[in-house]
């Protein structure tokens, strides 16, 4: 058992649990249109999205540690099903890009509530989510927007394709436990 001092306040345990699940249902999301580019056969787009699911668990577990960390009993909450069909690649780029400006609102909410109660240990760690948000808007956004560009021409998809298909997954190294 941890020491008392260090609990976090009840507001502040939920709002980290509920974002937990927020991260683990991106990578849920992401998975999903992982799957829908497999089969247009976009193997780049496919893989970007399987990295990006990846990525979003180290997001959970960075949760996670922090609530292990102040002696918090992690309690795990259901995640939903996620959407499983697009029509087209810009459409699960507008999809992705929107849950990200939803996950973005989420954190910033997080910030807020931990400063209202004066948790500056609180505020401290999520301000490394506060900066990936700005990358996790500008990543999927960039996407879109290229996807705009090239409309429907096929020969630009399999360059933007060839492009995604590049991406590796690199595990972050900082708290996560
Ligand atoms: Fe974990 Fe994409 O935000």
């Amino acid at each position: 058992m941890r020491v008392i001092d260090m609990a976090l306040s009840k507001n502040i345990v939920a709002a980290l649990t509920k974002q937990i699940n927020a991260e683990f249902f991106s990578s849920y999301l992401y998975l999903s249109m992982a799957s829908q580019f497999d089969v247009m056969n976009l193997k780049g787009f496919s893989n970007w999205m399987k990295v990006q699911a990846q990525e979003e668990i180290t997001h959970a577990m960075k949760f996670f540690g922090y609530l292990s960390d102040r002696g918090s009993k992690v309690e795990l909450l259901s995640i939903d099903r996620p959407k499983t069909r697009w029509k087209d690649p810009l459409e699960v780029f507008k999809g992705a890009y929107d849950h990200e400006v939803k996950v973005t609102d989420m954190i910033n909410k997080i910030v807020t509530l931990a400063l209202k109660e004066g948790d500056h240990t609180t505020n401290t760690f999520l301000q490394w989510f506060v900066n990936e948000q700005i990358e996790e808007e500008a990543s999927t956004d960039g996407v879109v927007q290229k996807l705009k560009l090239i409309k429907s021409d096929s020969s630009g998809l399999f360059m933007i394709d060839q492009e995604l298909a590049q991406r590796v997954f690199v595990p972050a190294t900082a708290n996560q436990k």
